[in-house]
C-alpha cells in the first residue's frame, strides 16, 4: 500500500496553492478581485482596467491603462499563415475547439516563449493572448457562418472591436450597440477570475510543467469548455429550449431533475463554493432584464429561467443541497440577445477568463515554491500475477 490512504475526490479539501489574486467566500457570497468586491469592480471599472488589476496587482493609473490598451491595440494582428490554419476546421467545429487548438498553434510563432522565465517574454505573450483570444474568437464564429474574416479595427476600443469582427460584415459599415458594448464589458468582467476553479488549476497545473503559457491557456480553454464548468452557459440555454419545446412545465422538469432521471441536471444551478447565492449571478440577472428591454428583445426562455429560479429556490431538494444559480444560469439569454449563437457562450467565458489564467500562470511561474503538480492515487487495480505461459 504506498501513498496516501484517503482520496480526496475532485479535491473537495485540498488547497493546491496559496494565491494573492481572487479572494471568495462562499457562504457569504463575496468575491474579491486583488481586494476590490467584484460589484465595485463590475461597476466602476473595465474588462482591460480589470485585467491589469488581476494581473498587475493593482488599478493601473491612467497612463498605465493607456500604455496597456496601446500595446494590446498593436497586437491584434494574427500570422497571415495563423490565419490559413481556420481553413483546414470544418465549418462545423466547434468553436472552443477551435479556440484551445488556435491558442495551441499560436506558440509555434513564438517559439521563445517557451524560456517560460524570461520576464520580457512572460510580458509579451501576456499582450499577444489578450489582443489575439478575441480575433481568434471571432473567427471562430466567422468559420462557422461561412462568412469572410474581418480584420481587427484598431480605432476601436477592445470590446467594439470584438464585437464589429463578430457581426460586421465586408459589405457594409458596422455600428455598435452601446448598449450591447457596455454589458458585454461587464459580463467578462464577471468571468475574469474565480480562483481554483477547474480550467485556473488546469492551468497551474500544466504550467507547473513549465510548459509555456499559450500551450497552458490553451488547456485551461479545454478544462472550460465541459458541460459541468464553463459549457454550462451552453447548456443551459439548451436546457431552457427543451423545456420550452416541450410543452412541459417546469415543475414537471424539476421532478425529473430530483429522481435524476438520465442524470438530467438543472444546469447554470449549483457551485463548489457559493452555498448561498453565487454574487455573479445577482449581477447576471440585473443585467438580463436591462439588457432584454434596451434592445426591445422579448424572451421566453428568460421568463422560464426565472420561473426555474422560483420553483427550485422553494424546493428542500435544492434548498438541502444549497444549489443556487452560478455565474452561467442567466448569461445565455444575454449573449444570445446580442446575437451570438450558443456555441459561442463558453467562448465568450473564456475570453472573459483568460486575464485570470493569465495572473494564476504568473503567480504560480514567480512562486519559486512551485512543484510539478503530481498527485498521490490509491491504488485498488489486481496484485501481481505472474506472465501467462502461451
Ligand atoms: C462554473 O469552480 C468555479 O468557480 C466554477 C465557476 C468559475 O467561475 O470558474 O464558477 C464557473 O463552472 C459554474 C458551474 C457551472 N456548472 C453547472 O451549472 C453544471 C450544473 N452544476 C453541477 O454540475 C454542480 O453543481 C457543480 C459541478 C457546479 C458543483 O458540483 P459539486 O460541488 O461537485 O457538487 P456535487 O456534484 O457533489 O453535488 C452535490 C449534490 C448532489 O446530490 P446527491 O447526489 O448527493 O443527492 O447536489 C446535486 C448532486 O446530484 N447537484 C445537482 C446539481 N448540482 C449538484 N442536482 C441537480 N442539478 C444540479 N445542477
Amino acid at each position: 500500500q504506498t501513498g496516501y490512504t484517503t482520496i480526496d475526490q475532485g479535491f473537495v479539501n485540498t488547497s493546491s496553492t496559496q494565491s494573492k489574486i481572487t479572494y471568495i467566500d462562499g457562504e457569504k457570497g463575496i468575491l474579491r478581485y486583488r481586494g476590490y468586491s467584484i460589484e465595485d469592480v463590475a461597476t466602476n471599472s473595465t474588462y482591460l482596467e480589470a485585467a491589469f488589476l488581476l494581473i498587475y496587482g493593482n488599478l493601473p493609473t491612467a497612463d498605465e491603462l493607456g500604455e496597456f490598451d496601446e500595446k494590446i491595440r498593436r497586437h491584434t494582428l494574427l500570422h497571415e499563415d495563423l490565419r490559413r490554419f481556420f481553413d483546414g476546421l470544418p465549418s462545423s467545429a466547434h468553436p472552443m475547439s477551435v479556440l484551445s487548438s488556435a491558442v495551441s498553434a499560436l506558440s509555434t510563432y513564438y517559439e521563445e516563449s517557451s524560456s517560460v522565465h524570461d520576464r520580457e517574454q512572460v510580458e509579451i505573450s501576456t499582450i499577444r493572448l489578450l489582443a489575439k483570444l478575441p480575433v481568434i474568437a471571432a473567427y471562430a464564429h466567422k468559420k462557422s457562418l461561412g462568412q469572410a474574416f474581418l480584420y481587427p479595427d484598431n480605432s476601436l476600443s477592445f470590446v467594439d472591436n470584438f464585437l464589429k469582427l463578430n457581426f460586421g460584415t465586408m459589405a457594409e459599415p458596422y455600428e455598435v450597440n452601446p448598449v450591447v458594448s457596455k454589458a458585454l464589458d461587464r459580463l467578462l468582467i464577471l468571468h475574469e477570475d474565480h480562483e481554483q476553479n477547474a480550467s485556473t488549476s488546469t492551468v497551474r497545473l500544466v504550467g507547473s510543467t513549465q510548459a509555456n503559457i499559450f500551450s497552458s491557456i490553451s488547456a485551461g480553454i479545454n478544462a472550460l469548455y465541459g458541460p459541468l464548468h464553463g459549457g454550462a452557459n451552453e447548456a443551459v440555454l439548451k436546457m431552457l429550449g427543451e423545456i420550452k419545446e416541450s410543452g412541459e412545465s417546469v415543475e414537471k422538469f424539476v421532478e425529473r431533475v430530483k429522481n435524476k432521471e438520465h442524470g438530467v441536471k438543472l444546469m447554470g444551478f449549483g457551485h463548489r463554493v457559493y452555498k448561498n447565492f453565487d454574487p455573479r449571478a445577482k449581477l447576471v440577472k440585473e443585467s438580463a432584464d436591462e439588457v432584454l428591454t434596451a434592445l426591445g428583445v422579448q424572451d421566453p426562455l428568460l421568463d422560464i429561467a426565472k420561473e426555474l429560479e422560483a420553483v427550485a429556490l422553494a424546493d428542500d431538494y435544492f434548498i438541502e443541497r444549497k444549489l443556487y444559480p452560478n455565474v452561467d444560469f442567466y448569461t445565455g439569454v444575454i449573449y444570445k440577445a446580442m446575437g451570438f449563437p450558443p456555441r459561442m457562450f463558453t467562448v465568450l467565458f473564456a475570453i472573459g477568463r483568460l486575464p485570470g489564467w493569465i495572473a494564476h500562470w504568473r503567480e504560480m511561474n514567480e512562486d519559486t515554491n512551485t512543484k510539478i503538480g503530481r498527485p498521490q492515487q490509491l491504488y485498488i487495480g489486481e496484485p501481481a500475477r505472474d506472465w501467462p505461459v502461451r
